[in-house]
């Protein structure tokens, strides 16, 4: 794909036709042999924010030339960072902010259920769909503007048959819209965690 070229082709019409283009695209540009999760992770968040911009039937912008979905990212366990160059080891039972396209965001986000979105969605391994970010408890407010979100977690499965997946991270997606987001995106955003969870060494 040439550098930027996110164009929806115009009989794209519904959220089902337009999760299976991103899946296709996405995997194109995930396809060689790079596992890195920072390298592959940086182009989804990259491929996913401008793919909804990209997509005025659902998402697109708002009035004011805001994009919708006004943040796309990653937010992963902080045992895949490197430890420091003074050998002290990162913090634990935190999520630590990944590659992401949108503001600036919280950096560390602790593992405990009832400590917002991510964090549900993390500890159990579940996705989190929040149709109204403010009657959701425990949400973090990162960004004053995001109204609606969904967090699909990052759910590796185990090469070892009786032993238990590891979930390492979450895909975090935001609107500045309520109930943005609906069924249709958590099938396709399911799809789209699964293929780069296995396109990526953990
Ligand atoms: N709202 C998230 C925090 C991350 S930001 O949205 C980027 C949460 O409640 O966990």
């Amino acid at each position: 794909m040439p550098h930027g070229d996110i164009d929806i082709p115009e009989d794209i019409v519904t959220k089902a036709a337009f999760y299976a283009n991103l899946l296709l695209t996405l995997e194109s540009l995930l396809d060689d042999d790079q596992t890195n999760w920072i390298t592959a992770l940086s182009n989804a968040s990259s491929l996913l924010y401008h793919s909804f911009l990209s997509f005025p039937l659902f998402f697109g912008v708002t009035e004011t030339q805001t994009p919708v979905v006004n943040w796309s990212g990653f937010y992963l366990v902080s045992s895949l960072f490197p430890a420091s160059s003074s050998g002290k080891a990162p913090k634990a039972n935190i999520l630590l902010l990944g590659p992401f396209n949108g503001r600036p965001a919280c950096q560390q986000i602790r593992t405990v259920a009832g400590k917002g979105v991510c964090a549900d969605a993390f500890v159990n391994s579940e996705t989190v769909l929040v149709k109204d970010v403010e009657s959701y408890p425990g949400h973090i407010a990162c960004d004053g503007d995001t109204k609606s979100e969904i967090v699909i977690p990052l759910v590796v499965p185990s090469k070892i048959e009786g032993e238990p997946s590891r979930t390492v991270g979450v895909l975090d997606l935001d609107s500045v819209v309520l109930g943005t987001f609906d069924e249709e995106d958590r099938k396709g955003l399911e799809a789209i965690a699964e293929l780069i969870v296995r396109s990526c060494e953990w």
